[in-house]
C-alpha cells in the first residue's frame, strides 16, 4: 500500500464517521421528564386533583397514562426493579404488596423533604434515586 492509498482509506473513514455522528443513527436518547421533574412542577404548580388512576393516594396531579408512567419508570429505575415489584400485575391499584405502601411513605417523605428542607431553586432535588441509586434497599457502604 502506497501513501495516496492510505490517504484517501483515511479520508474515507472520517467522512463516513461525519456522516454516522450527524445522521440519526448516533443521537442519544432523549431524557424523559423522571421522577425528580414531576416533583419540581408539582412544587412550583401545586394540583391536587387526579384525573387518571383508580387509587391514587399521594400522587396527586395525574392527568394521564403517559405521565403516570413517567412516575412509574422513575421508581423502577431508581430502585432496580421491575413492576411487579410493587404491583399485582393483574390489578394495579390493589394494596397487597407492602412493597407497594412502603412506597407510598417514601413519596410522602421525598416530596416533603423537596418542599420544606432541601428546596432551593437551584439546588438538585431530592428522588428515589438519591438514596436507591439502583437498588430496592439503599446501600449504605459504597462498593459493596
Ligand atoms: C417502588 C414501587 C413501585 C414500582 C416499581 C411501580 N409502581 Fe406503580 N405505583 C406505586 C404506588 C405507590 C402507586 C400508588 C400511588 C398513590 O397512591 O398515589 C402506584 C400506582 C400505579 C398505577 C395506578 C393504579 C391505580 O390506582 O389506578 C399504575 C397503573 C401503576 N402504578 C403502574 C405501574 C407500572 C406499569 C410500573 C412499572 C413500569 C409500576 N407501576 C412500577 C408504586 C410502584
Ligand atoms: C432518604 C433516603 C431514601 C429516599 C429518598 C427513598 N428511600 Fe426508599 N428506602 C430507603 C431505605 C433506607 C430503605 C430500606 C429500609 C429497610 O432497611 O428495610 C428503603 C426502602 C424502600 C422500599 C422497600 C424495599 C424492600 O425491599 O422492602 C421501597 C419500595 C422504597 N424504599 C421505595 C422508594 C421510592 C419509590 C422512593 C422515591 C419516591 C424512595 N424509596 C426514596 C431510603 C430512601
Amino acid at each position: 500500500m502506497n501513501k495516496t492509498a492510505i490517504f484517501y482509506g483515511v479520508l474515507v473513514t472520517v467522512i463516513v464517521l461525519a456522516l454516522i455522528i450527524s445522521s440519526d443513527l448516533y443521537k442519544l436518547p432523549e431524557t424523559k421528564p423522571m421522577y425528580a421533574d414531576f416533583v419540581t412542577e408539582q412544587i412550583l404548580n401545586p394540583d391536587t386533583t387526579n384525573t387518571y388512576g383508580e387509587d391514587l393516594r399521594v400522587l396527586h396531579g395525574i392527568h394521564s397514562r403517559a405521565q403516570l408512567m413517567d412516575v412509574m419508570n422513575g421508581f423502577t429505575e431508581a430502585l432496580g426493579v421491575q413492576c411487579a415489584f410493587c404491583h399485582n400485575i393483574n390489578d394495579f391499584a390493589s394494596d397487597e404488596k407492602p412493597t407497594k405502601r412502603m412506597a407510598r411513605l417514601m413519596i410522602r417523605m421525598v416530596t416533603n423533604i423537596d418542599t420544606h428542607y432541601i428546596n432551593q431553586p437551584n439546588w438538585e432535588k431530592v428522588t428515589c434515586f438519591t438514596c436507591h441509586r439502583g437498588k430496592s434497599i439503599p446501600k449504605l457502604v459504597l462498593n459493596k
